[in-house]
């Protein structure tokens, strides 16, 4: 069965306590949040005390996806704010390897994000470290873009890689999920969708979620 993360980027900011409330209410996994500096991407979005303030009403264990560089420099930070996944980029990190190790010393999930350009491939000697690999559909730093159909065929292959190398990580994928992109990455072997857009633009976020799900 697939699981869902609805991303709380796509909620109305003014009303974030009601966005969570809804997720908890609704059959979704886990609570998407996005973390962005202005510098790894053009957008700068929330920080520590709006996820510790979001982690004091979650019912669902909070998804934290670091579009920043240099992630490795926040993870005591990321793990008090509530974290139970940190997703870095592998992009923007230099020595990843201490960055997941040092992710799951804090006692977290460690996730790897990887842009749509970057080969899955890339990951064939962290693989069997990682609770997570997190491929980016779109390039990050904006909801509500357009799918990039591609990621279908990194899904076979990430799920080849995990097969081979008898990693436990699960995939999830981020951008532009709906009804119509997600059968076939369900069909390619995804675990989690995150989904903003799709989500909470729907007139009930909750049967949406469970739409998705229904998919699989
Ligand atoms: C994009 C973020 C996504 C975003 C997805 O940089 O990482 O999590 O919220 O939004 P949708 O589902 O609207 O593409
Ligand atoms: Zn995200």
């Amino acid at each position: 069965m697939i699981q869902v993360a609805p991303s709380l980027l796509a909620a109305d900011f003014a009303r974030l306590g009601e966005a969570v409330e809804t997720v908890n209410r609704s059959e979704a996994s886990l609570i998407h949040i996005d973390v962005m500096d202005g510098l790894f991407v053009p957008n700068i979005t929330i920080g520590f005390p709006v996820i510790s303030a979001i982690n004091t009403i979650a019912r669902k264990p909070l998804d934290v996806h670091l579009m920043i560089t240099d992630p490795g420099r926040y993870v005591n930070q990321v793990r008090d704010a509530g974290a139970h996944i940190m997703n870095v980029h592998w992009e923007a990190c230099t020595h990843l390897d201490r960055v997941v190790h040092t992710i799951r010393a804090a006692g977290m999930k460690a996730g790897v994000t990887l842009n749509p350009a970057t080969p899955v491939e890339f990951l064939r000697d962290i693989i069997a470290e990682l609770d997570l690999v997190l491929l980016m559909s779109v390039n990050p730093g904006f909801g509500g873009q357009k799918f990039i159909p591609n990621t279908v065929d990194k899904v076979r292959r990430l799920r080849k890689l995990i097969a081979e190398s008898g990693s436990k990580a699960v995939i999830e994928i981020d951008g532009g999920v709906d009804l119509t992109t997600a059968p076939a990455l369900i069909e390619a072997g995804a675990d989690v969708l995150v989904a903003g857009s799709y989500v909470f633009g729907a007139p009930d976020p909750i049967k949406a979620v469970s739409d998705l799900i229904a998919l699989s």
